[in-house]
């Protein structure tokens, strides 16, 4: 009897301690395995010395000389894309994005099992930052040449040099660039003191956070940072200052509640709110995500503001609408969704959760279904049956345009060679389809199938959000179909090509035949009209 009881007494502490190992029971399985995939798909960026726990077997350490160009090391970090180059600005809006995530949804990490995933994947952004920012007033904004790298295809074994590294300075400053990595350090420092309860860390952060914003303020003139750093203009030029300035006193204020820096963002507000352009949010301009967090901090200054700013995105009815939807029910915006279509609906998407979070009895029934629709068109409900995340369905693009992952090593053949990517790019969101819901799936097809850091960062923290609201499984769960094959310019030489090049020359043969015997009989006629000119000719002169 009493061995019974040991026995099913050690059964059942087994049982408990597996359980805390594993997702929990009430977690829907789908969300859980598209939340742990977003944070492969960053493992399969990371830069530098990979630590000993890497699960990302095809990547191997690169990059280690970085910063040497300016005598600090600046290795490690995110590849932004599928290249070879790292970028603060994108990463700043990334890690924002991913902590405020992380803030608001922290539960669903927890109830997933992913607190350390999630730990890890802010840290080896922030680390990088702090790196970058080696002196209050200097940040590093860029490392390697885009002329450079964009020449080159292939693994993180044969990486070209130079890889120059680019700072900002009291003499060239970038308002944006400093305020935003202030806005990520101070938004990091708030999840690792509140939800990882890591003080030490988070005012390592807090105070890097401080210092940049210090700097972004004190540096003249205000500016964009493409224009004291040109080698960025053609890759993330914001073009503004004034909403990044106010997002990161914002910021600064979460993690530090002191009043003052509300107060300075406030003030920020009143100068700038004629000069803020109003669109959709995204890593250049950070001017919604400033007017939502804002309602968060100071309702009575920003929650109207923040509400009349989702509802003019949002109404596609009016005729000044930037927005609109496809046929297919994409929210699709003017100046926004020609590239990466995914991301107007994953950052508005973002937003509008935020939003709900805070004030649950504001948003009516339209905005919950809002988010719900463009998550599901994003996860396969589409003409496609494709869900724009990697490696979770049959239909999931297969060419996300990554070097890396494609084993591929000639850039002029980056659609053929390999045929099939050697890897799988396992959580990556594509750009998505076109504006009639197409979706071609090449390699070279950038604005469709590139990868980038910022595309996971709202997609991510929405598979949280879906988890905390318990929502039904992602369609692709249920899709059968194949994806309709798509015929595009761009297409490999495949069959139908072949059929008109067969056709042509069968035509040119039919229309050569075809001349030469017109020829012959022309020659005869002509040499019958000849004599009639000729003729013609003898009577004019006769
Ligand atoms: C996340 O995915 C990886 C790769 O499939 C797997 O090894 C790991 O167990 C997953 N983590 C969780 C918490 O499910
Ligand atoms: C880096 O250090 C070397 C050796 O001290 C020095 O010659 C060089 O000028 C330094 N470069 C920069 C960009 O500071
Ligand atoms: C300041 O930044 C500019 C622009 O990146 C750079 O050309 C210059 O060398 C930097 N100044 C110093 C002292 O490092
Ligand atoms: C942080 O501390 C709180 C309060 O003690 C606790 O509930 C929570 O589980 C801790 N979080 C972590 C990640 O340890
Ligand atoms: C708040 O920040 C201001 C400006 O940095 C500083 O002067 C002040 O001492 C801070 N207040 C507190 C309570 O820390
Ligand atoms: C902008 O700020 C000014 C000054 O406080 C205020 O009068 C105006 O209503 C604000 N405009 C908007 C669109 O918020
Ligand atoms: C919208 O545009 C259509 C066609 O140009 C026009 O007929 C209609 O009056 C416009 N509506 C509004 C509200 O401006
Ligand atoms: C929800 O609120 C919006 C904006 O206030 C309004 O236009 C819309 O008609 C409402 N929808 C429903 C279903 O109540």
């Amino acid at each position: 009897m009493l061995f019974i009881k040991l026995i099913s007494c050690l059964l059942f502490t087994s049982i408990v301690t597996a359980q805390q190992d594993q997702i929990e029971n009430d977690v829907n399985p789908h969300y859980a395995k598209l939340l742990n995939y977003s944070m492969l798909f960053y493992e399969a960026q990371r830069s530098g010395k990979l630590p000993e726990n890497n699960r990302i077997p095809w990547r191997s350490d690169s990059s280690l000389t970085d910063g040497q160009d300016n005598n600090i090391s600046l290795t490690e970090g995110y590849y932004d894309a599928g290249n070879y180059l790292k970028f603060t600005v994108p990463l700043s809006y990334t890690l924002t994005i991913l902590s405020w995530g992380g803030i608001e949804w922290i539960e669903s990490y927890k109830r997933a099992n992913l607190m350390t995933d999630l730990h890890d994947t802010i840290k080896w952004g922030t680390d990088w930052i702090i790196k970058a920012h080696p002196e209050p007033n200097v940040l590093f904004v860029q490392v390697g040449d885009g002329k450079v790298d964009n020449m080159y295809w292939g693994p993180d074994t044969g990486i070209p040099l130079p890889r120059p590294s680019f700072m900002i300075n009291n003499s060239f400053p970038g308002t944006d660039a400093a305020a935003l990595a202030s806005a990520a350090l101070s938004s990091a420092s708030y999840l690792f003191r509140n939800q990882f309860n890591d003080s030490d860390y988070a005012d390592i952060l807090l105070s890097h956070a401080y210092d940049l914003l210090i700097f972004a303020e004190t540096a003249k003139p205000w500016r964009a940072y493409s224009l004291s750093v040109p080698a960025a203009i053609d890759y993330y030029n914001t073009n503004t200052f004034q909403s990044q300035l106010i997002y990161g006193n914002m910021w600064l204020y979460k993690a530090t509640e002191n009043i003052t820096y509300l107060e300075r963002a406030n003030a920020h507000y009143e100068t700038f709110n004629t000069t803020l352009v109003y669109g959709v949010m995204d890593w250049s301009d950070p001017t919604g995500a400033m007017l939502i967090l804002g309602a968060t901090l100071d309702s009575g200054k920003y929650q109207a503001r923040a509400m009349s700013y989702l509802d003019r995105i949002l109404d596609t009815t009016q005729n000044s609408s930037i927005c609109k939807y496809t046929d297919g029910g994409l929210f699709y915006c003017k100046g926004y969704s020609t590239s990466n279509s995914v991301m107007p609906p994953l950052n508005m998407g973002f937003l509008v959760a935020i939003m709900k979070k805070a004030f649950p009895n504001l948003l009516n029934g339209s905005y919950t279904s809002f988010i719900q629709r463009q998550i599901d068109y994003i996860l396969g409900a589409n003409k496609m049956f494709s869900p724009y995340v990697c490696g979770i369905h049959k239909n999931s693009p297969h060419n996300p345009h990554h070097a890396g992952a494609s084993g591929g090593t000639n850039l002029k053949k980056i659609n053929t060679e390999p045929k099939h990517m050697a890897q799988v790019l396992y959580g990556a969101i594509v750009g998505g389809p076109d504006d009639q819901d197409n979706f071609y799936d090449i390699r070279n097809d950038y604005l469709q199938t590139e990868v980038a850091i910022d595309y996971n960062a709202p997609f991510q923290s929405l598979m949280a959000y879906q988890i905390s609201i318990q929502a039904n499984d992602p369609p692709y769960v249920t899709i059968t179909e194949d994806r309709p094959i798509l015929i595009s310019e761009d297409d490999n030489f495949e069959g139908w090509k072949i059929a008109v090049i067969v056709l042509s020359i069968v035509f040119a043969i039919l229309a050569i035949g075809f001349f030469t015997y017109r020829r012959k009989q022309n020659k005869k006629k002509n040499e019958n009209n000849m004599f009639e000119k000729i003729e013609v000719a003898g009577e004019r002169s006769g």
